[in-house]
C-alpha cells in the first residue's frame, strides 16, 4: 500500500544558493499529487529531497522534516532505506542499456542480495504487468536489451524497475516529456492504476496532464510553494494571483 508523505518547512541549498524555502505540504496516500511551475522553480529539487537524492550533489544540503508514513527521511534513517521505500522515475528513460529487460527489472532486488530465482521470475513478471509492458515483451524478456525498446517502452521498463522493489511512494519527474502522445497516454493510464497501490508525486509541465492524473496540485514559483489544493480548484479558481497568471499563460 502507498503511504502519505508529509513535508514540513523543507529548505534546500546548492552551496550558498537557496533553492527551496519553507515548503510545507502533504501528499495523500494512494493519490497522485502533481507539481507544476516554471522552469527553475525547484520542482526537481523538491522531489529529490524526498528520497535524499538531493544530497548526492556536491555541496547540496537540505533541512526540515519529511515523513514517509511514519519513517522520518532526515532523522535516523539511511538514504538506502529511504530509496527502498520511495522509487523514482526520471525525465529521460534510463534503462541499463546492455542488460536484458529481465535483468533491468531484477537489478534492484539482485543488488539487495535477492537470490530466489523462482520468486525473482514472479516479481519480474508482476512488475512488468503493473507497468503495462508485459504483453509487449513477454517473449523476449531475457533476450532483448533495455536499449532495444522504444522510448515509451523504455519508460515503462523504468517504471517496472522502480516497482520491483515494492516502494510505497513513486516519484516521477516529468516522466512523459520525452514521449509521443500515445506513449504518454499509456503512462497516464498507468498512473491511474498505480494509485491503487502507490502514492504518486509527479512533476509535469503539462497542465492537462496534471488535471488528468492528479487529485492534488502544488504550484511552485522561485523556490516557494505558492499554492497547494485540489487539482480542480487550482485549475479553475486558484486563490493566488500568481497561480492564476501561470495557469492562464499570463506568466512572465
Ligand atoms: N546541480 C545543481 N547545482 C546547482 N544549482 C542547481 C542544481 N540543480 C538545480 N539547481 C538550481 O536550483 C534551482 C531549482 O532547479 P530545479 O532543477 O529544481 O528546477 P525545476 O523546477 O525542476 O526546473 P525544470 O522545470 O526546468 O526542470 C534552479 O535555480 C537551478 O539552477
Ligand atoms: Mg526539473
Amino acid at each position: 500500500m502507498g503511504v502519505g508523505v508529509k513535508v514540513e518547512k523543507l529548505n534546500a541549498w546548492y552551496g550558498k544558493s537557496q533553492a527551496l524555502y519553507d515548503i510545507t505540504m502533504q501528499a495523500q496516500a494512494n493519490h497522485a499529487t502533481a507539481l507544476i511551475g516554471p522552469s527553475g522553480c525547484g520542482k526537481s529539487t523538491f522531489v529529490r529531497c524526498l528520497n535524499r537524492m538531493h544530497e548526492t550533489v556536491p555541496d547540496a544540503r537540505a533541512d526540515g522534516k519529511v515523513l514517509v508514513g511514519d519513517l522520518s527521511v532526515y532523522n535516523g534513517t539511511t538514504a538506502v532505506q529511504i530509496r527502498r521505500r520511495i522509487g523514482m522515475v526520471f525525465q529521460k528513460p534510463n534503462p541499463f542499456p546492455t542488460m536484458s529487460i529481465y535483468d533491468n527489472v531484477a537489478a534492484g532486488l539482485k543488488l539487495n542480495g535477492f537470490r530466489d530465482h523462482h520468486r525473482l521470475d514472479e516479481i519480474v513478471e508482476r512488475s512488468l504487468k503493473h507497468a503495462a509492458l508485459w504483453d509487449e515483451v513477454k517473449d523476449t524478456v531475457r533476450k532483448k536489451s533495455g536499449a532495444s525498446l522504444s522510448g515509451g517502452q523504455q519508460q515503462r521498463l523504468c517504471i517496472a524497475r522502480a516497482l520491483a522493489v515494492e516502494p510505497e511512494v513513486l516519484l516521477m519527474d516529468e516522466p512523459c516529456s520525452a514521449l509521443d502522445p500515445i506513449s504518454t497516454g499509456k503512462i497516464e493510464e498507468l498512473i491511474f492504476q498505480l494509485k491503487e497501490k502507490y502514492t504518486i508525486v509527479i512533476v509535469t509541465h503539462n497542465m492537462q496532464q496534471a488535471s488528468r492524473v492528479a487529485e492534488f496540485t502544488g504550484f511552485f514559483l522561485l523556490g516557494r510553494l505558492i499554492e497547494f489544493d485540489k487539482t480542480e480548484k487550482i485549475f479553475t479558481t486558484p486563490s493566488d494571483k500568481r497561480t492564476e497568471d501561470y495557469i492562464t499563460g499570463r506568466f512572465g
